[in-house]
């Protein structure tokens, strides 16, 4: 497995594979890599010759510093995960921050149409001008034919799809589906700072979210929001930060459900300190 940790050696070695026609899928991550991170990586080897897996915890995308510092950092665990899964037709990129950013850590700033403003946006200010940034340095060092992101972070998907186009960056973004433990909850890299009591809980998430789907065709959004909060309420270890329920093109909260439209639930759920997300397709 070929390990890089400068753009310069990388992009002269993918340079050559696109000399000779080869296509390329780019799998960024931020590594503590999981079954999540391989179904994304399994896709693109489906439709690609190679696949560049990047390994960055962006600084720009953390609005606490905490929770940065506390990011889990395994690459060599996640270079022998990855070999298992290819030995040579995955390429790692695993840059230091000057690499990305040269002498100065920040952020671009980025009109999304919108869709920065909500969910997510609202509860990390500048949360998606880190997620832009990187991301479009990382396009423009790899240049892949198609990018893979998950649905997990349906949102930011969302936003980087905007980003390729508004920025005409010339790359297929491809949403991969939600990759779930046995018990349904979402495999995350923050799952592993759960204590064993709130790793138990915390499949109360998804339960509660497909409870709410089977509401959908007889419930309005705002009864069934209502009812999220009640069964929040008094849980012991889960506290609710966000449900609602939006539009899944402009991410918008809606009060009235129309036809031909498609609608997701998103929730924001801390188990303690841990932050923990999810969300599924209501229609
Ligand atoms: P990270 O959290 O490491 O996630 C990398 C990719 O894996 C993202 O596209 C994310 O949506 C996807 N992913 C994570 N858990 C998943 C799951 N359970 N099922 C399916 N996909 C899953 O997201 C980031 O890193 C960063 O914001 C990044 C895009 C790399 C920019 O720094």
């Amino acid at each position: 497995m070929i390990v890089f940790d400068n753009k310069r050696e990388l992009t002269t070695y993918l340079d050559e594979l696109k000399r000779k026609g080869l296509s390329l899928g780019f799998v960024p991550t931020m590594g503590a890599l999981h079954d999540g991170h391989s179904s994304l990586i399994l896709e693109g080897l489906q439709d690609n010759t190679y696949v560049v897996v990047s390994i960055f915890v962006n600084p720009t995308q953390f609005n606490n510093n905490e929770d940065l510092e506390k990011y889990p950092r395994t690459l060599e665990k996640d270079v022998s995960l990855l070999q298992t899964i290819s030995e040579d037709r995955i390429i790692v990129y695993s840059p230091r921050a000057s690499d990305i950013y040269g002498e100065k850590i920040a952020s671009e700033h980025f009109d999304f149409d919108g869709l920065e403003h909500e969910m997510e946006g609202r509860f990390r200010p500048g949360h998606f001008d880190g997620v832009g940034t990187v991301v479009k340095r990382l396009f423009e060092i790899v240049k892949p034919d198609r990018a893979y992101f998950g649905k997990k972070d349906y949102q930011q998907l969302m936003i980087l799809k905007k980003l390729v186009s508004k920025h005409d960056l010339g790359v297929k973004v491809i949403g991969c589906d939600i990759f779930r433990a046995d018990d349904g909850l979402a495999m995350s890299s923050r799952n592993e700072r759960l204590s064993k009591a709130q790793r138990a809980a915390a499949p109360f998430i998804y339960k509660t979210l497909n409870a709410a789907k089977a509401k959908f065709g007889t419930n309005s959004a705002k009864e069934i929001t209502d009812w999220m909060q009640e069964q929040f309420e008094n849980h012991e270890l889960l506290t609710l930060e966000y449900f609602l329920i939006a539009d899944a093109e402009t991410l918008k909260t809606i009060k009235q459900k129309s036809t031909n439209k498609s609608y997701r639930a998103f929730i924001a759920v801390y188990a303690g300190e841990v932050r923990l997300i999810d969300n599924i397709a209501l229609n």
